[in-house]
């Protein structure tokens, strides 16, 4: 789970404390942030919205193990897209992924998100990728 959110280290209390207060700060600064997935068992993940240092926004998804392959990052995936584009009107949202995570560049794939430039800055190699609001309205309708 942490192999490709945290580099694989141990994520600290004050660590994940800032994070919430990150995505909160976010919710009220620009309406969006991290949304909170449940089902009928309780807590399934995560998926939303931050800002990046160069004031772009990355789409982020994170699932709970028992539920892999269920088809939720995507359905996650795609009312987040939906909110970034219908209801905030950005005009695109990148994605970030490690070369080695299959299921994430497999989940963006099938979102019709496409590379933005070749990159490689991370331990094991991070890809960009974005959609635009035009590309997700032809590709989602
Ligand atoms: C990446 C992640 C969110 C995918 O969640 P998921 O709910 O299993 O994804 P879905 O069920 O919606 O599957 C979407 C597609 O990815 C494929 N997929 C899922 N896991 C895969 C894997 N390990 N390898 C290859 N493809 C995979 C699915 O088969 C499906 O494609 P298909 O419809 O063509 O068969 C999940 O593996 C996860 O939480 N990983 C840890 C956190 C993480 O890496 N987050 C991303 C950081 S960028």
């Amino acid at each position: 789970m942490r192999l490709h959110l945290w580099d694989d280290q141990p994520v600290a209390l004050d660590t994940v404390r800032e994070v919430v207060a990150a995505s909160r700060a976010s919710f009220a600064a620009q309406w969006y942030g991290m949304w909170l997935l449940e089902d009928e068992c309780g807590f399934a993940g995560t998926c939303g919205l931050r800002p990046t240092e160069h004031g772009d926004v990355q789409v982020l998804h994170s699932i709970e193990p028992d539920r892999w392959r269920t088809g939720l990052a995507i359905a996650a995936a795609r009312a987040v897209l939906d909110q970034a584009f219908d209801v905030l009107g950005l005009s695109r949202v990148l994605g970030c992924v490690d070369t080695a995570n299959h299921a994430s560049w497999r989940v963006l794939e099938k979102l019709g998100v496409t590379p933005l430039a070749d990159r490689a800055d991370g331990p094991t190699g991070m890809g960009w990728l974005q959609i635009t609001r035009e590309r997700w309205r032809s590709t989602s309708s």
